[in-house]
């Protein structure tokens, strides 16, 4: 009978003591004792912490393979699991090691490498602990995120990566063209898109909100959950050009709703990652953010703060502090004046809401003032602006209007428009950043450590 195949994550714990099972993974060190016996350690990524394997002189290939193990090499042990006398509760007495691949000169040695080198070895910089603690907490936050929604009756909708519509009007996007753009330089000629693949010019999408709304307004609540594109040139800690965005949408929603929807939300997925991420998190409390354990408890427990975008204004006019960008009524607010707001005014998370329409996309809800839209963001510590949304505009003369002003084609949104036109409905949304919420449940200072392959401007290797 073949071997019980065990994750590292099972074979640490005591209650497998006695059995006789197959590990598979990569060797982390080799250390030699003079009692004529080897100690490997062993990680598979099921989890942080490694399974230590006590090879004996007798294996038959003590000196000819287990002798020359180094890190990186992957091999497979069988042997029984038992208790330890050392500070992990469990270690393997192997009967038998098998190479399965060498690994001569590899680069991720004990030694630590900084994270900007581990960038150019995004290919094997999941074998560190850093790296493998962000993939788990990752996928720890995207099952949450799913099972948030479908226990809130949310239908998940798979919105187009490839669109017409400039969503955020801020021509971010990235062209998706077959035209020989060789060909056309050399002719000199006016770039005529009826040649091209779609028969006009199309875009990677920089959100699904549009789309979500179709299916909000029958559906009543959905979320699309996708990768979005941004062309813009920012070389920033908090900044990709391709990153995964959450976007429920739900009709019959006011921006109450939407902020109690959101606070909910992410109230839920720390807990879930206090709950099942221990000991990645104990990783990062330790080595990248002091204190990250309590104040995610901490959020996780406490209601958000609100304030109003003038108040906020009011907030940063005051405070004496000396930003590099001058702060005014209607002007966008940087990062700075978000980690101030959340960082030392307040200390924690913080929705912002009632911003001037003139800062703000097309669709979002003019309010009875005229001036400000109902929108919000919610900023936390660390990161920034993790969260917005917006109530929709679902008059449609104040939309055209808005659309007008904004210099947006109908006959462009005429499908959108047609919405406001067949049993237009009050509703309201949001777009979550994964990866800034990744960042902020680690601590990771970069956002481009915590997606796989980052893309940004001037960097699409791997
Ligand atoms: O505020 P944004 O641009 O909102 C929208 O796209 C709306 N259509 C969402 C909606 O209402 N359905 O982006 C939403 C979030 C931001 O708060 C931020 O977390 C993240 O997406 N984000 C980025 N993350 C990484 N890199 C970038 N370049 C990002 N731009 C936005």
């Amino acid at each position: 009978m073949p071997l019980e195949k065990m994750f590292v994550s099972d074979a640490r714990d005591a209650a497998h003591v006695g059995k006789t099972v197959l590990i598979q993974g990569w060797i982390r060190t080799r250390r030699d004792s003079k009692g004529g016996f080897s100690f490997l350690e062993i990680n598979d990524g099921s989890c942080m912490g490694n399974i230590q394997v006590i090879a004996d002189a007798d294996l038959a290939n003590y000196k000819d393979e287990i002798q020359r193990l180094s890190a990186g090499c992957s091999v497979a042990i069988e042997g029984e699991v038992k208790a330890s006398e050392g500070k992990q509760a469990t270690e393997i007495q192997a009967s038998q090691v098998t190479v399965l691949g060498w690994a001569d000169d590899f680069p991720l040695q004990k030694k630590r490498h900084s994270f900007e080198k581990l960038r150019e070895w995004a290919h094997i910089r999941a074998r560190s602990n850093t790296f493998g603690a962000v993939a788990r907490v990752r996928n720890q936050i995207c099952q949450s995120i799913h099972q948030f929604f479908h226990e809130n009756n949310f239908l998940y909708v798979h919105t187009p990566i490839i669109t017409a519509s400039d969503c955020e009007g801020a021509g971010e996007m990235f062209k998706v063209t077959t035209l020989d753009l060789d060909r056309l330089a050399m002719s000199g000629g006016p770039v005529n898109y009826e040649f091209d693949f779609f028969d006009k010019p199309s875009f990677l999408t920089v959100s699904g909100q549009l789309e979500a709304e179709t299916y909000a307004t029958a559906l009543g609540r959905v979320y699309t959950f996708g990768p979005t594109f941004r062309a813009e040139n920012s070389n920033t800690s908090r900044h990709l050009s391709e990153f995964w965005m959450i976007e429920p949408e739900a009709a019959f929603f006011d921006l109450a709703d939407d902020m109690a929807l959101a606070e909910s939300f992410l109230r839920k997925i720390l807990s879930d990652v206090l709950n099942h991420c221990d000991e990645d998190l104990q990783f990062f409390d330790q080595r990248i953010q002091k204190g990250l354990i309590e104040s995610l408890r901490k959020v996780a427990e406490t209601p958000f703060q609100h304030m109003t975008y003038t108040d906020a204004i009011k907030v940063l006019e005051n405070c004496g502090e000396s930003f590099e960008f001058p702060i005014a009524w209607g002007t966008d607010l940087q990062a700075e004046h978000e980690r101030y707001l959340t960082e030392k005014h307040v200390a924690g998370p913080l929705i912002l809401t009632d911003y001037p329409s003139t800062i703000k996309p097309f669709y979002m809800r003019l309010s009875d003032d005229r001036k400000t839209v109902a929108a919000m963001d919610v900023l936390v510590p660390g990161v920034g602006e993790i969260i917005g949304g917006s109530q929709r505009e679902e008059r449609l003369d104040v939309l055209t209007q808005r659309m007008a002003e904004m210099d947006l084609r109908e006959e462009d949104y005429w499908w959108y428009l047609d919405l406001r036109r067949y049993g237009t409905v009050p509703h309201a949304g949001f777009g979550l950043g994964l990866e800034r919420l990744v960042q902020y449940t680690t601590g990771m200072a970069n956002i481009r450590d915590v997606i796989p392959f980052p893309r940004t401007p001037g960097n699409a290797e791997f």
